[in-house]
């Protein structure tokens, strides 16, 4: 049996108070559910102690992007031995929104992927098309190669503490979401491309969707054969909507 996860990448939204409310409240979802899924939440970095406070130990918390460096001169960053003080075992690395807007190169995602395993905190790595890039059928040229450069050096022990993250660029905050046949063609592409670099891994490494997951489409979505959860982001910020998309990992 693979690990499921649901986690809800909060973006750079909320304040405080939003952000404690939103803690709370995902770990009563957490509570009534019973869920043999992780639940995830990833709020912005300066958030992280307002949530570590006031969610229950059943709430994993994530990092939305974390420095390749230990410590130092790196004006704006956060290191991997900071998020860990705050109990936080995950991170996201290599956002579409990181790579396309702050300048994350295949390169930097390398970097931040490999100080992840190092410290034993659990990279959530994002691969992506665009929207131009579909169309011209370079979809699986793109995801192999964002794969490949993100873990191609990593030992098969490091490899274990993976999560991909599926979300295709054209699917993030469009309303628009990949149908489940489209994204399970390019899962099962992955784990296959996993495989070549480590078989064992492949099988129990839990390969998660991203792009516009709600309540609607979420049970459809996770019920394909290599969809082991989802990324969320707008719906992670309406209760009622991440309960659901919770419900639907079962
Ligand atoms: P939306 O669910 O808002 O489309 O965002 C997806 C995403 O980017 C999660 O990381």
């Amino acid at each position: 049996m693979r690990r499921k996860v649901v986690a809800g990448n909060w973006k750079m939204n909320g304040n405080r108070q939003i952000a404690k409310d939103l803690a709370v409240g995902v770990s009563k979802i957490v509570e009534r559910l019973n869920s043999s899924a992780e639940i995830l939440v990833a709020p912005p970095f300066v958030l992280m102690t307002d949530v570590a406070e006031n969610v229950s130990s059943s709430v994993n918390l994530a990092a939305q992007d974390v420095s390749s460096y230990d410590n130092g001169a790196y004006t704006g960053e956060v290191s991997v031995d900071m998020l860990s003080e705050f109990g936080c075992a995950y991170s996201i690395v290599g956002h579409s929104e990181r790579r396309a807007l702050f300048g994350d190169t295949d390169e930097v995602v390398a970097a931040k992927v490999a100080k992840c395993v190092e410290k034993n905190v659990q990279p959530i790595v994002c691969v992506g098309e665009t929207l131009e890039e579909r169309e011209s059928g370079k979809t699986l040229e793109v995801i192999g190669g964002q794969l490949h450069s993100a873990l191609e050096k990593l030992t098969g022990d490091e490899l274990e503490k993976v999560i991909v993250a599926y979300e295709p660029v054209w699917a993030i905050g469009t309303g628009k979401t990949a149908t489940p046949e489209q994204a399970q063609e390019v899962h099962e592409f992955i784990r296959g491309e996993v495989a070549a670099l480590d078989e064992a891994t492949a099988s129990v490494m839990p390969i998660i969707y991203g792009g516009s997951v709600n309540a609607g489409n979420a049970k459809s979505l996770f019920a394909m054969a290599d969809i082991d959860g989802g990324l969320v982001g707008g719906a992670s910020l309406k209760l009622e909507e991440f309960e659901e998309i919770c419900k639907a990992i079962g």
